[in-house]
C-alpha cells in the first residue's frame, strides 16, 4: 500500500503543502504559461521574515520621525549624517548605506537639483526655501528596509513646494495599483500618468526593488512602465516603490568626483519620496515611509 507523503510547505508556515501554498504554486504557473514573469518562491517572504522586516521597517520609520522633528535652516545635512547613525546604532541597527558599494555615509541627503545618492557633507547647509530628500535605510536582526522622504526648509517657492506635494501624489497613485496577480507594470503606469498631468517628468534609469533578505532584490520597480508589463505582484512580496520626479528634463548626471551624486541634467528641482509595501492576499501593506 502506498502512503501518501505529506510534505510542509516550503514558505515555512509549519503547514502542509497541500493546505498552504499548493493552489499558490498552481496559480502561479498558470500565469507563467501565459507569458507573465512570476516571482521565484526566494522573492515570497516567509511569515518569521516577514515579521524581521516589520521591526526593520518600524526602526527605519522612527529614525525618519526623528529626522522630521530635529531637522531646521542651518544644521548640514552631515548633521543628520550623524542623526541616523546614532539613533540607528543606539536601537540595534546598522544604517545600510554605511560602506554598501562604498557609500561613505549612513544616509543619503538629495537637496534641490540632486535627484538622489547625494553624500551628506559638513559643508553643505540647509537654507531657506531648500527642499531635501532624506533616504533611510536600515538593517535590523539581519533585515532590510528603506523608505524616504521630503522636506521643506523655511520658505519654498511656491513650483517646489507644489512638486514635493505632487511627487507624494504620484506615489500614491502608483500604491493604489498594488494587487495580488496584477502586473507591477501597472503602478508604474500610474506614476508616469499621474505626472505627465502635472507636466513633470520620471527618472527611467532608476528605480524602486525588492528588499528583506538583502538591500536591493528583484523585481526593479520602473515607474515608468507600462501597464500589463512586468512581474506579477503576489502575496509575501516585499519591495520598494520611490519614484524620482523631475520639474523638468528626466535626464540626469552623475558626479564624476565622488561617483555617487545624481544631479538633473538642466538644474531644476527634482523630488522623491519612498515607501516600502508588503503584498497581502487582498491588496497592500505600508511598511515603511
Ligand atoms: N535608499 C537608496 C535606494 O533606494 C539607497 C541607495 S544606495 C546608497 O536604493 F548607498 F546610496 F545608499
Ligand atoms: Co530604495
Amino acid at each position: 500500500m502506498e502512503v501518501p507523503v505529506r510534505r510542509y510547505c516550503w514558505c515555512g508556515s509549519g503547514k502542509y503543502y497541500e493546505n498552504c501554498h499548493r493552489d499558490f504554486d498552481i496559480r502561479l504557473k498558470a500565469f507563467r504559461r501565459q507569458g507573465f514573469r512570476v516571482p521565484g518562491h526566494d522573492l515570497i517572504k516567509t511569515p518569521e521574515q516577514i515579521e524581521g522586516i516589520r521591526r526593520s521597517a518600524k526602526l527605519n520609520v522612527e529614525v525618519l520621525d526623528y529626522v522630521a522633528s530635529n531637522i531646521r535652516a542651518g544644521i548640514s545635512t552631515e548633521e543628520i549624517d550623524r542623526w541616523v547613525y546614532e539613533y540607528t546604532v543606539s536601537h540595534g541597527g546598522i544604517p545600510a548605506p554605511l560602506h554598501y558599494e562604498g557609500f561613505p555615509k549612513s544616509v543619503c541627503t538629495s537637496r534641490n537639483d540632486v535627484v538622489c545618492h547625494g553624500i551628506p557633507s559638513s559643508k553643505e547647509l540647509l537654507l531657506d526655501g531648500d527642499i531635501l530628500n532624506v533616504d533611510v535605510s536600515t538593517v535590523l536582526g539581519g533585515y532590510f528596509s528603506d523608505s524616504s522622504r521630503m522636506f521643506c526648509i523655511g520658505n519654498v517657492p511656491q513650483a517646489h513646494r507644489n512638486l514635493v506635494d505632487n511627487a507624494l501624489l504620484c506615489l500614491k497613485a502608483g500604491l493604489s495599483q498594488i494587487k495580488p496577480w496584477a502586473p507591477i507594470g501597472n503602478v508604474g503606469q500610474a506614476i508616469s500618468d499621474c505626472a505627465r498631468k502635472f507636466g513633470y517628468s520620471v527618472v527611467r534609469e532608476i528605480g524602486g526593488h525588492g528588499i528583506g533578505l538583502a538591500f536591493h532584490e528583484e523585481p526593479f520597480v520602473d515607474h515608468t512602465a507600462k501597464a500589463g508589463a512586468g512581474m506579477l505582484m503576489v502575496p509575501g512580496m516585499v519591495f520598494t516603490i520611490e519614484p524620482m520626479i523631475n520639474l523638468g528634463t528626466r535626464r540626469f548626471t552623475i558626479d564624476r568626483r565622488n561617483g555617487w551624486t545624481i544631479r538633473t541634467a538642466d538644474g531644476k528641482a527634482s523630488a522623491q519620496w519612498e515607501y516600502q509595501v508588503l503584498v497581502t492576499e487582498t491588496g497592500y501593506e505600508v511598511l515603511a515611509w
